[in-house]
């Protein structure tokens, strides 16, 4: 984590010499359901021990906004009442979340804000949640008298992705960096929220993050079409099926798919086969894990990295070679985290194959594309909190 006196120095040195609260929230791993989250299924998140730390301050003016970015050198200065915003993609999620505040009756007034992250940035480790719910935390703190809920505060982040940053995303992320806990992954039914906190300890294996450092970009990106194209499939079995309640693609079943297969076209198809997939693997995993059985989740794992390579078509080809040598290496399993189109892979590995494991990986990747993956070792940290 962020060293709370580095944020703290800047912070004096920028503004006006006064200290104010300091907030942190994490990144996140998905063991799996990717793409679940926004078709109404279940994902299985943990908070990491890596994140987003701000000190922030009320400055007593009506709607004025000064923000350093600390990492990026970068200082935007901004109103609150500019209904444009700023420019900047970081300050953005600053605007977005304060906004999305005012908006569930927040009084939330000018303020002051420098922060630094050691998230990796585009990695599919949700740098960006990270930035909101740790921003959400401060202003619920500073404006809010901590009333606003954990749930009010996930969803504020997302709004501000939908709202204010181009990317239609699920809840996924926000989710875990509100909700992580140390030592526990999270089971989260997309559709009710229910959700139950999963110690995760597994005995003789390590989750290990490898980024591939092909860097990640959700804004703009396909990731919206992913969306449609599952949103296309459900209108399509909707029509169908008039006597039916048809949300989402988990309210579809596999024989509906079918039906329509020839109507939406290959691409919706192959997308909607891996989503429905993926969410029988959830359930799988979850009874693999209550018995114990890590070789049952790793296939898993593998089944879901071909499905988001071939069907989903996130993957890359780093990610993809990254995959093969975790295959070859006998890691247990291995897949794409997150979003897709670059970032990580997530690996289970027995702790007496991580050593050949990561010197394989290393060499080899390097000799393919001139440079080693990095390699995060996973902890599973807490959720977004005022550190001071
Ligand atoms: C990104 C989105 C999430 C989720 C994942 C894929 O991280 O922000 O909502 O859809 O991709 O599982």
């Amino acid at each position: 984590m962020i060293d709370i006196e580095f944020v703290r120095s800047r912070f004096i040195k920028h503004f006006d010499g006064k200290t104010g609260n300091v907030y942190t929230s994490p990144g996140r791993i998905n063991l799996i359901g990717e793409h679940t989250d926004y078709n109404g299924g279940f994902v299985f998140p943990g908070a990491v021990d890596k994140g987003i730390t701000a000190e922030m301050r009320a400055n007593g003016t009506e709607d004025t906004v000064m923000a350093y970015a600390i990492d990026l050198k970068d200082r935007v200065d901004f109103k609150l009442s500019d209904p444009a915003g700023p420019k900047a993609s970081w300050a953005r999620y600053i605007y977005g979340i304060a906004k999305e505040f005012q908006k569930l009756g927040v009084p939330v007034k000018g303020f002051n804000i420098a922060f630094a992250g050691d998230v990796p940035l585009g990695a599919g480790m949700s740098s960006s949640a990270a930035m909101e719910s740790c921003f959400a935390c401060g202003l619920n703190d500073i404006f809010g008298d901590n009333k606003v809920s954990q749930w009010d505060m996930a969803l504020a982040g997302q709004a501000t992705e939908h709202n204010y940053c181009g990317v239609n995303c699920g809840i996924m992320d926000q989710f875990a960096s509100v909700f992580g806990k140390a030592g526990c992954l999270m089971r989260l039914d997309c559709r009710s929220r229910e959700f139950e906190y999963f110690p995760f300890k597994p005995d003789g294996y390590r989750l290990v993050l490898l980024d591939s450092v092909v860097k990640h970009q959700l804004a703009g990106s396909p990731y919206n079409d992913r969306r449609n194209s599952c949103e296309n499939v459900v209108k399509h079995i909707a029509a169908k099926h008039p006597e039916g309640q048809f949300e989402t693609l988990r309210d579809c079943t596999w024989e509906q798919l079918e039906e329509v297969k020839d109507e939406v076209g290959t691409e919706d198809y192959m997308r909607a086969k891996f989503v429905l997939g993926e969410k029988d693997r959830v359930l799988a995993v979850c009874d693999a894990l209550n018995e114990g059985d890590y070789e049952k989740v790793g296939e898993m794992m593998y089944k879901t990295h071909e499905g988001l390579s071939k069907d989903y078509e996130v993957s890359c080809e780093e990610l993809d070679y990254l995959n093969d040598i975790a295959r070859e290496c006998e890691v247990t399993g291995s897949r794409i985290m997150g979003g897709g189109f670059g970032g990580c892979t997530i690996n289970l590995v027995r702790n007496d194959l991580y050593k050949n494991f990561i010197a394989t990986a290393k060499k080899k990747f390097n000799e393919k594309y001139g440079h080693e993956p990095k390699v995060y070792d996973v902890v599973i940290g807490d959720g977004s909190r005022r550190l001071c």
